[in-house]
């Protein structure tokens, strides 16, 4: 998760933009596709150069307002699409999609946004919906089974008390609806353990992920844009927690030319891998950017460039993150 925030001013401080804007090298122009518009910190960037056209995604309504003013100052440079990344798709691939970039999970402006009940050092509802849901936190802890609340906050959470806390709603639940800060006093008493994080980090992870499909949201952006990048283009990724980094890293290592022995690339498509990876290694933010922002300490930027126009089978990566997709059709009743 992104909470990439800047207190003194109260501005999102967009992670690694300097290291985004250096692989995908907007000097020249081209359009590119902000998956994550948010507050605008990477679109406003990359129309800093005049040839530069931005096409952008939000699922959150919120960032209807700014992108207003975007379009009032960049007019036919740049487009919004109040929509999920995973609807991708829907621009043109004759728009020669020089750079695709995903700033993955929330923007400062979302988690103070105490409706959104992304945060659990606040009270309230559960909630968790950044835009276009079909479901709450609220839903899910409310409506869900012992077993079911377990495997969510086991696979999504990497919680180790999973169990334990799923017990604990289902009786707790009996009484009343709860609350954010019920959830919080439930993962509390049952881990008695000091934790360098705050203990309800790995539940509430979870709940996100669950709550906006963050898994097949990934899988479908990812898989969408390998088609939709031209050749010689960059796919970006900003992840803030290990399972999206765990789906980038794999995904990119695959349809990698470095990654020349693959289970789970049929033999006759090795020679027709079309990507490269810009590194081996995630791009992590420097020392300076960890003290100015203590939030992008979890970022890492993965990235690819297409380097060849032939079109990619991309089933692999849902066979292998199957385990994951299972758990979110969990709240398919919901
Ligand atoms: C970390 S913020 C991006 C911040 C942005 N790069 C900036 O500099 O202002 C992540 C944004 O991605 C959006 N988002 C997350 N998942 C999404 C999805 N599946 N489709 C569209 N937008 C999504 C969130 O609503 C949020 O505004």
């Amino acid at each position: 998760m992104s909470t990439t925030i800047l207190p003194e001013n109260k501005l999102h401080y967009p992670v690694l933009l300097k290291e985004v804007l250096s692989i995908i090298s907007p000097q020249s122009g081209g359009t590119f596709i902000d998956c994550t518009f948010g507050q605008g910190g990477y679109s406003r960037k990359l129309l800093e150069y005049p040839k530069v056209k931005v096409i952008a995604f939000d699922r959150d309504q919120k960032c209807k307002s700014i992108a207003i003013k975007f379009k009032n100052k960049f007019k036919d440079r740049f487009e919004f699409y109040n929509k999920k990344f995973s609807e991708i798709d829907i621009v043109k691939n004759d728009d020669k999609i020089k750079g695709i970039i995903f700033d993955l999970g929330f923007s400062y402006n979302q988690i103070k946004d105490q409706s959104k009940g992304l945060s659990f050092n606040y009270k309230g509802r559960l909630n968790m919906k950044m835009g276009q849901n079909n479901f709450s936190a609220q839903d899910i802890i409310k409506y869900l089974s012992v077993n079911e609340l377990e495997k969510i906050f086991k696979y999504f959470g990497e919680e180790k008390y999973s169990k334990l806390i799923s017990k604990k709603v289902v009786n707790e639940r009996k009484f009343k609806d709860l609350l954010t800060e019920d959830l919080v006093d439930i993962i509390n008493s049952s881990k008695k353990n000091f934790t360098k994080k705050n203990k309800s980090t790995k539940v509430f992870q979870a709940l996100r992920i669950l709550v906006n499909n963050e898994i097949s949201e990934l899988i479908l952006g990812l898989t969408k844009s390998c088609n939709l990048i031209s050749k010689n283009g960059i796919i970006a990724a900003v992840t803030f927690h290990s399972i999206e980094d765990r789906i980038c890293k794999f995904f990119f290592n695959e349809i990698s030319s470095q990654r020349k022995i693959s289970r789970y690339l049929p033999i006759n498509s090795i020679d027709q891998i079309s990507f490269n990876l810009i590194k081996k290694k995630p791009i992590v933010p420097t020392i300076k950017e960890v003290e100015e922002n203590p939030s992008s300490r979890s970022a890492k930027l993965r990235a690819v460039k297409r380097v060849s126009k032939k079109k990619l089978d991309t089933k692999f990566i849902f066979e292998k993150f199957k385990y994951l997709l299972e758990v979110e059709k969990i709240a398919s009743k919901l």
